[in-house]
């Protein structure tokens, strides 16, 4: 068994939604969480688990500085360009953060001989669903710069690993959603463009009306059907992969969703269940590239690191969203 206490874990993108809740359960842990975050999408008060060090991934010196003064013994890898429509618009920009960023970092990892990492890959590597669920021996065909940008990403990982036993643990996640269940971070994405958080907005009367893309999907009810992933169970399996990678356990790949889908339709009327309101909805055409359906097969993590997701419940994944955006997210946006 390692050692976790005070281990020190670089976290890049730490200081954005889904890594600041990874850091509180580093924290929880033992292990000491140091956020490396150039904050263009992160926020300082997410970063409340160990020290901030601004810096870019592009940014070699910075980082050669963070692996001399820090030592970190592992990086979990959050930091990147998200957003799938700017990244059909503007390809560059994703391809310079989120390949070449991440490719500076892996050269500054080998020589530095830091060599566990956990990756946030994506669903969207796989591009237009072949099966009901999709494993992770699906074909991926990403249909995006955003997607293709992410599978270089884990082609590079293989690489390293074969030429320099850089052992990596690529988790492609599905929708993730939700906030830290004791309010203390949560999802603030600007521009925002999650399902759950615009509904949440458009039920409370802060944010506009909720448009959805398309009624006549070949689904139940005829909207698009998504995987909902709690982040604190997207943490709780970055925990495990890293404690397994620190344990000395080969480069792997895993999904990461729940295994239910959940339609367009059906996030809404949880929404109007949690918070008591209604969803102002207009119906809009669909959107291209918008596939019917995603729902990730996540049996792969279950079986080999053990990890069971604690939130199945749709209703329990938005309550936990709707107590941060009601409480400390409203009051975060009235001091600014
Ligand atoms: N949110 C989802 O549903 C989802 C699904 C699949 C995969 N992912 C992946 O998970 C990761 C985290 O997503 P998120 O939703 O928390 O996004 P986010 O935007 O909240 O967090 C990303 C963080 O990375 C930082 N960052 C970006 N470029 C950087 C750079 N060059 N140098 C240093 N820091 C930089 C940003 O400031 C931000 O704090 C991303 O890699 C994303 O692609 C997210």
């Amino acid at each position: 068994m390692h050692d976790t206490i005070g281990t020190p874990i670089l976290v890049t993108g730490g200081a954005g939604y889904i890594g600041s809740h990874a850091c509180k359960l580093l924290h929880e842990a033992g292990y000491r969480p140091i956020v490396y975050d150039n904050l263009v999408h992160g926020h300082r008060w997410a970063v409340r688990w160990g020290p901030l060090e601004v810096g870019d991934i592009r940014d070699r010196a910075r980082l050669d500085a963070v692996f001399e003064s820090h030592r970190p013994a592992a990086v979990m890898h959050f930091a990147a360009f998200c957003y799938v429509g700017e990244s059909v618009t503007d390809p560059a920009k994703y391809y310079r953060n989120n390949v070449a960023g991440t490719l500076t970092l892996l050269e500054a990892m080998r020589d530095h001989g830091v060599a566990p990492f956990v990756f946030s890959s994506t669903c969207a590597t796989y591009g237009v669903p072949r099966s009901e669920r999709i494993a992770e021996d699906h074909p991926q065909n990403p249909i995006n710069p955003y997607g293709a940008s992410k599978l270089m990403v884990e082609r590079m990982l293989a690489d390293f690993d074969t030429a320099h036993g850089l052992r990596a643990i690529a988790l492609r996640y599905f929708n993730a959603a939700g906030a830290d269940p004791d309010a203390e971070i949560g999802e603030d994405h600007d521009p925002e463009t999650h399902l759950i958080p615009l509904a949440i907005a458009a039920a409370a009367g802060t944010g506009p009306g909720l448009t959805v893309y398309g009624t006549d999907y070949d689904t139940p009810d005829g909207t698009c059907i998504r995987d909902y992933i709690h982040v604190a169970d997207l943490a709780q399996a970055h925990l495990r992969a890293l404690d397994a990678l620190l344990g000395g356990a080969p480069s792997r790949v895993y999904n990461l969703g729940n295994g239910q889908g959940f339609s367009v339709r059906e996030v809404i009327a949880a929404t109007e269940r949690v918070t008591g309101s209604s969803v102002p909805v207009e119906y809009g055409a669909r959107r291209a590239g918008d596939p019917p359906r995603l729902v990730g097969d996540a049996s792969r993590i279950r079986g080999e690191l053990g990890w069971v997701p604690a939130y199945a419940s749709l209703d329990a994944i938005i309550r936990t969203a709707w107590y941060w955006h009601r409480g400390p997210a409203l009051e975060r946006k009235e001091e600014h």
